[in-house]
């Protein structure tokens, strides 16, 4: 059912749109809650939604500088979107890292079974942004919570716990920049045709500290010829498109994602491990949308799908191959679920093969 974007108090902004509500998670929920009567000039959130906090806090402070930050471009798009109509909407940036800027207050909503690495990383980043005296607001969809509690004591040693029936939300304030801080990059060694490469990764980035199996099956299947045209479709780290550079002596590779991280790791991971020669045949950048000015100009795309999102990302990695790949060009995709591939490839492709030989499936699809 379309619900019309009508909002409790506190989730405030008045529409008159049909975009429909799309209601907080709980960790979100309990800073709109908690914050209810926050005054602030400068405030950066993180989401795991449509920024519905955010969205709340610059209805709350109009004129006030209210950011929400995103690693994806997609959820950045769906958050901005979202917020369109508003009279005082929050500023939405996608990016590798928070922004690189003072801020008074930072909030971060934080899922139980989330990613903790990231989490932790997001943390020390919004941790150091904060003014002096600045406070950090980060809430927990888990009552019995312990782990955020630990997290936040290593940023300060005086912590604010408020419980609540579905989480608890934490605050600290800072009195001091962190003397230590962690790094959470990490590398990690691969041998890819006698050429050992060093691939370096970050949170948040697909597969980090390890090169995800998929990606090397795909990486042993993938029939690279001198001079070929390939597009790395939804790219990661860039395993696989540097991959494809070093199989050719010729022959060019474009890598795209719609992580602002994984478009840094790419190009991170070819300064790396590419020579100068090589790093001349490889082209990275940030998309979502799955447009390109290389329309059927591809010998080649190959794609590692992520398994959520009810395939729709596949279905738009589909569509960008089919778009963009030469007549007789070829789709090759890894899987564990080729099912769904099996009934929507032969709709679009005319040549359909698949290899369950291996724990993943290779589908080869020809234009
Ligand atoms: C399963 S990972 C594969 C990463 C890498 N190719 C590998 O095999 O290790 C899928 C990748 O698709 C990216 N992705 C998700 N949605 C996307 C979109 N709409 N456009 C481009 N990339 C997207 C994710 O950020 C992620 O890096």
């Amino acid at each position: 059912m379309v619900q019309k974007r009508r909002r409790r108090k506190q989730q405030a902004p008045q529409f008159e749109d049909e975009i429909p509500y799309i209601p907080p998670r709980a960790e979100e929920q309990l800073l709109i809650e908690h914050l209810m009567s926050l005054k602030a000039g400068r405030i950066l959130c993180t989401s795991h939604g449509r920024g519905q906090l955010a969205g709340f806090l610059a209805s709350e402070n109009a004129g006030a500088d209210v950011c929400c930050h995103y690693l994806d471009s997609h959820y950045a798009a769906l958050c901005e979107e979202y917020w369109t109509e508003a009279d005082h909407a929050p500023t939405v940036v996608s990016g590798p890292d928070l922004p690189d800027r003072e801020f008074d207050v930072v909030c971060i909503p934080v899922h139980n079974q989330g990613d903790a690495e990231l989490t932790r990383d997001l943390m020390q980043q919004a941790y150091q942004r904060l003014k002096h005296q600045g406070t950090m607001y980060c809430a927990v969809n888990s009552p019995k919570d312990t782990w955020l509690h630990e997290q936040m004591q290593t940023l300060h040693k005086k912590v604010t716990r408020v419980p609540k029936r579905r989480g608890v939300i934490y605050s600290v304030v800072k009195t001091a920049p962190l003397k230590k801080e962690r790094n959470f990059h990490a590398q990690f060694p691969v041998v890819f045709n006698e050429r050992e490469l060093n691939l370096e990764t970050r949170p948040g980035v697909f597969s980090h500290r390890r090169l995800d199996a998929g990606a090397w099956a795909l990486m042993k299947a993938m029939t690279v010829k001198d001079g070929m045209r390939v597009l790395d479709i939804g790219c990661g780290c860039g395993a696989v498109g540097i991959a494809a550079v070093i199989s050719m002596k010729r022959g060019r590779v474009t890598a795209i994602d719609s992580n602002a991280r994984a478009v840094q790791c790419t190009l991170r991971n070819i300064e790396l491990n590419l020579t100068e020669d090589e790093q001349q045949r490889i082209e990275v950048f940030q998309t979502h949308t799955g447009e390109l000015e290389a329309e059927g100009e591809f010998d080649l795309v190959l794609a590692n799908p992520p398994y959520f999102s009810n395939f729709s990302i596949a279905k738009l990695f589909i569509d960008t191959a089919r778009r963009t790949l030469k007549r007789h060009g070829r789709l090759m995709v890894v899987t564990k679920m080729p099912e769904w591939y099996e009934e929507y490839l032969p709709e679009i492709f005319r040549r359909v093969k698949i290899d369950k030989s291996g724990p993943y499936a290779i589908i080869t699809a020809t234009q």
